[in-house]
């Protein structure tokens, strides 16, 4: 049998130019024209939705050869980065270094240390926007390595206390861009900006294109 090489899954992965639909779902949350941050963007997809929408966007990828058109158009930041070299891409010296965003999107991409700087990352009112492969995705397809497989409940564990969950799903997607076991999740920071007397930070649309 033919070996698939990571480099094949990646471009499986870059032919696909659509929005993923939980992305396009909730990308009306972020606030209107608030900065965007692809992380992992490999072609830029995402990145490409909000700038349509009418948000700067920076596309970060260890491999920005699919993103070079977007080093041209207005409002997009192109990074060229290795977000697992042993450095915090958001601490001190690293590529995104006490940057802001109104939105964090990640999509098909694991790398359990970064969970705390991109919840950092948002600004207050910001948008997490995160779906990637989960346990149970091996009996299927790649990937198969634990460490990009998701655990039940990780996401809402990786947020809690910190982010208010909009949205949550976990299980069999058979209809989507790549099928497999996904977790996705949207969450808002804005567990500070209660104006209640109970102090409940304040309701979302689950539909906010609708
Ligand atoms: C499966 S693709 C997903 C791309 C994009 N998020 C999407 O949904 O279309 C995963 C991406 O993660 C990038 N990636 C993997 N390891 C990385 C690392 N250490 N640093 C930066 N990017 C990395 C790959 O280059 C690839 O573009």
């Amino acid at each position: 049998m033919q070996k698939i090489t990571t480099d094949d899954v990646r471009a499986k992965h870059l032919r696909i130019t659509e929005p993923s639909p939980w992305v396009a779902r909730f990308s009306g949350l972020v606030p209107a024209g608030g900065r965007v941050l692809d992380l992992a963007a490999g072609g830029g997809r995402h990145a490409r939705h909000f700038l349509a929408k009418g948000h700067p966007a920076v596309a970060v990828d260890r491999d920005a050869a699919a993103l070079r058109d977007l080093r041209e158009t207005p409002g997009a930041t192109v990074i060229e980065a290795d977000l697992e070299d042993g450095r915090d891409p958001f601490g001190p010296g690293g590529p995104l270094a006490g940057e802001r965003f109104a939105g964090v999107v990640v999509v098909n991409y694991l790398f359990r240390p970064l969970f705390d700087g991109l919840i950092d990352a948002l600004e207050p009112g910001g948008v997490l926007i995160y779906e990637t492969f989960a346990r149970g995705n091996e009996d299927f397809a790649r990937p198969r390595n634990p460490d990009h497989l998701l655990r039940s409940g990780e996401l809402l564990d990786a947020v809690a206390g910190r982010l208010q969950v909009v949205a949550y799903e976990h299980g069999r997607v058979e209809a989507a861009d790549i099928p497999g076991v996904k977790q996705r999740l949207c969450a808002v920071k804005d567990l500070e900006l209660s104006v209640r007397d109970d102090g409940d930070p304040p309701a979302h649309p689950v539909r906010p294109d609708d």
